[in-house]
């Protein structure tokens, strides 16, 4: 923990998941050295941290060693291209960029420049997600067969719902699939330790035109009041996507942003030859143990019954929650950590960029299958 203290960051971006990240940061003992936003005066009205004037004051500024990107996706390219040529360390939100011509360039500059890079798929860092994967691993399923599940939100269920998500030049040209979609995926590839080869993709836009407010409101905010204009809608509010894995277990999801009631469900199934498990976000604190010959079982979080990869990414005992805020905390001491050690460990127990180029791939298959309505192999 002490080199961790050391260390000392800068984030971008003072939205919904900046100040997730900054508090984060501050639970580990790592001083926020400043924050930018889109303009300081907004960054200013946060009242997170120290305002920075702009995005190169932050990069000139020699006491930062790690630049957080919580910017919208179309700016991750440009802004991590310029904190590598910096000499910083990086961690950046996920899509790590919006093509994944982008994300390969940035694979191979983190990879040159030495520095720590990281993507933030935080939810392999629920302590139960840490277990699950512990017992696959120890072969606790038997053989894999079978990964299903999906990934369903409500809040943009209604015309009037908007966010620059919905813009493709700012999120891309997928949004449910990249948005959410990717975390599922990419957990679930983390979980089985087997990547996705092939899949069928059907997507969906529920509303062809929305109600889109005629200025700019950020994530989950309320908008009740504001003038409107009609914007037609080119991404997919929801999809359908069966898969293929390596060793040949079979998968499917379901992705929504229009699922009523649902606000932030992730959930995942794996069934094997000796027995199932399944894992719901929004129940975080339970694991499902499915057995055939005898009852089954609901593991409740409790360092002193998990796996040792598990137990060291839990902090409280059992029956005091844990939740969203803890992942982004164990994700960043494992990062900070490497940082700490001078450079990337030769196997990174943590998402690196080349977990966001990855799914950028898996997202160029799913946009290839829909359009062409047929299975594709993943082309990397
Ligand atoms: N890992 C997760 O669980 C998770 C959750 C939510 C969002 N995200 C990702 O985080 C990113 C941000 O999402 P959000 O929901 O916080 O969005 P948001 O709209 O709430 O916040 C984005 C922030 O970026 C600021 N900004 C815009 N342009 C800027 C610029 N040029 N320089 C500096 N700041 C600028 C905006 O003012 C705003 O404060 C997205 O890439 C999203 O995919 C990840």
């Amino acid at each position: 923990m002490s080199g961790i203290t050391k260390l000392r960051a800068g984030v971008v971006g003072t939205g919904f998941i900046g100040a997730v990240h900054v508090e984060a940061l501050r639970r580990l003992g790592v001083e926020v050295v400043g924050v930018v936003g889109s303009s300081p005066e907004r960054a200013r009205a946060k009242t997170l941290a120290p305002v920075l004037e702009s995005y190169n004051a932050l990069l000139a500024d020699d006491h930062v060693d790690v630049v957080h990107l919580t910017t919208p996706n179309h700016l991750h390219y440009s802004q991590v291209k310029q904190a590598l040529d910096a000499g910083k360390h990086v961690v950046c939100e996920k899509p790590l960029a919006i093509t994944s011509e982008q994300s390969a360039e940035l694979v191979e500059l983190a990879a040159a420049s030495g520095l720590v890079h990281c993507t933030n798929f935080n939810i392999r860092f629920y302590p139960q997600v840490q277990q699950a994967r512990a017992l696959v691993a120890d072969g606790a399923l038997g053989e894999v067969w079978n990964v299903h599940g999906g990934y369903l939100q409500d809040w943009l269920l209604l015309p009037t719902d908007w966010n620059w998500r919905l813009e493709p030049e700012k999120g891309g040209t997928l949004r449910a699939v990249a948005d959410i979609g990717s975390h599922w995926l990419d957990l679930v590839q983390f979980v089985v330790g087997r990547r996705v080869e092939s899949l069928l993709a059907d997507l969906g836009t529920a509303i062809h035109v929305r109600k889109r407010p005629a200025r700019e409101i950020e994530t989950f905010a309320a908008a009740d009041d504001v003038e409107r204009v009609d914007a037609p809608v080119a991404t997919e509010d929801l999809a359908h996507i069966l898969l293929r894995f390596e060793g040949g277990a079979r998968g499917s999801l379901v992705v929504s942003q229009v699922s009523a009631g649902r606000k932030n469900s992730l959930r995942f199934e794996v069934d094997g030859s000796q027995g199932a498990l399944a894992w719901d976000s929004e129940r975080n604190e339970e694991l499902w143990l499915g057995h055939r010959g005898r009852p089954n079982e609901h593991l409740l979080r409790d360092p002193a019954l998990f796996a040792r990869d598990a137990r060291a990414r839990t902090g409280l005992p059992g029956g005091h929650a844990e939740g969203f805020a803890e992942t982004f905390k164990e994700l960043y001491r494992t990062v900070y950590g490497a940082v700490a050690a001078g450079g990337p460990p030769p196997e990174p127990d943590y998402p690196t960029f080349a977990a966001g180029h990855w799914e950028n791939v898996l997202g160029d298959a799913v946009a290839r299958s829909n359009r062409e309505r047929r299975w594709v192999e993943v082309i990397t």
